[in-house]
């Protein structure tokens, strides 16, 4: 029995800060935004919603779209670097507000690899017997940690929660290949400083983000025993448009194939696979059996993707 996702959800906040808005706080433009990043907008959460109130929402729906209540759960990850506090972790909290059993929580740090570290911990879990119903939830409240007077990491950001429960689902579908890693040398390149704000060299964080993303993305789908032409939907991490479209053109997917909401939400680290997971499911972008591929990388650097038959 394969482990696969069998309910998504998410949430983003209401209020939109544009790239126009952002033309009145920092030396930019919208113009600059768009052909460098693909970001038009992004969300910001109110005083008034941490990250746990955000995680909340997105966990709400994937335990609605999957047909299970709180005590249903088995276990808890959160992926996020933006906790409301150091401890206890978000997922304490949501063990408690979910209405969950006495079941193991924790949370995960891989930056905006988080997801993909949570879904591939919460699989070895269920295909060991372990455990049945994981909930796994990647949320960040960035604009808690972004120095907002920095043109350099102020456009690219937003806040927003995505969640799936991992279940066993079949023998033929599920998570058919997964890959992990991380690279502690690239620690100087992307980091939370001193000042608890968010440091990164968009140069070298590229240059790593285009080789990881094509790799990760191709490895996953050979360890599964495919090939290029078997993949019928990817996901990549919505960072950066130019990083996404690297992937995918290493994959030789039509762009209609790729999930794209980095114009809406910017870069929500370890929310954006799933919030973009979600998003496809309820519009019907992806269907039964289809391949997908979910690849992302973060601060560590670190990096994660999975190849999977829905
Ligand atoms: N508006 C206008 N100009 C800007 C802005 C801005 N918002 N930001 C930077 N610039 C300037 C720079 O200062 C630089 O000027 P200089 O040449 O005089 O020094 C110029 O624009 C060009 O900078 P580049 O770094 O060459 O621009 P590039 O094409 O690389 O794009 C970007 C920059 C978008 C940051 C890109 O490098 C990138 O996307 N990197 C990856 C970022 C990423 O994906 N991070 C994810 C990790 S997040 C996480 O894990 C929490």
């Amino acid at each position: 029995m394969k482990a696969g996702l069998i309910g998504t959800g998410h949430y983003v906040p209401e209020k939109v800060l544009t790239n126009h808005d952002l033309e009145q706080m920092v030396d930019t433009s919208d113009e600059w935004i768009r052909t460098r990043t693909g970001i038009e907008e992004r969300r910001i959460a109110s005083d008034d919603m941490d990250t746990s109130d955000l995680a909340y929402e997105a966990a709400v729906g994937a335990l609605n779209e999957a047909g299970l209540n709180g005590e249903d759960l088995d276990m808890i990850l959160v992926a996020t670097v933006t906790s409301d506090m150091g401890f206890p972790s978000v997922a304490c909290q949501l063990q408690n507000r979910l209405g969950a059993r006495q079941i193991p929580a924790m949370d995960v740090s891989a930056a905006c690899a988080g997801f993909m570290y949570g879904v591939i911990t919460a699989k070895q879990f269920v295909e060991a017997g372990v455990h049945q119903n994981i909930l796994v939830i990647g949320v960040e409240k960035l604009s808690k940690i972004t120095n907002w007077e920095d043109r350099n990491t102020a456009v690219l950001f937003g806040d927003g929660a995505g969640a799936a429960i991992v279940s066993n689902v079949s023998e033929n579908r599920g998570i058919l290949a997964h890959e992990l890693g991380s690279d502690g040398t690239g620690i100087p390149y992307l980091h939370q400083t001193d000042e608890d704000v968010i440091y990164m060299n968009g140069r070298e964080v590229f240059k790593f983000a285009v080789r990881k993303m094509a790799d990760s993305s191709l490895n996953v789908v050979h360890q599964a025993g495919l090939t290029k032409d078997d993949v019928d939907y990817l996901i990549p991490h919505q960072a950066n448009i130019r990083i996404m479209e690297a992937a995918r053109e290493n994959l030789e997917i039509p762009v209609e194939k790729m999930s794209k909401s980095v114009d809406r939400y910017g870069n929500t680290s370890a929310a954006s696979i799933p919030i973009a997971l979600s998003e496809d499911v309820k519009a019907g972008r992806i269907k039964e059996d289809d391949v997908v591929v979910l690849v992302g990388f973060g601060g560590g650097l670190t990096w994660g993707a999975v190849a999977l038959k829905w």
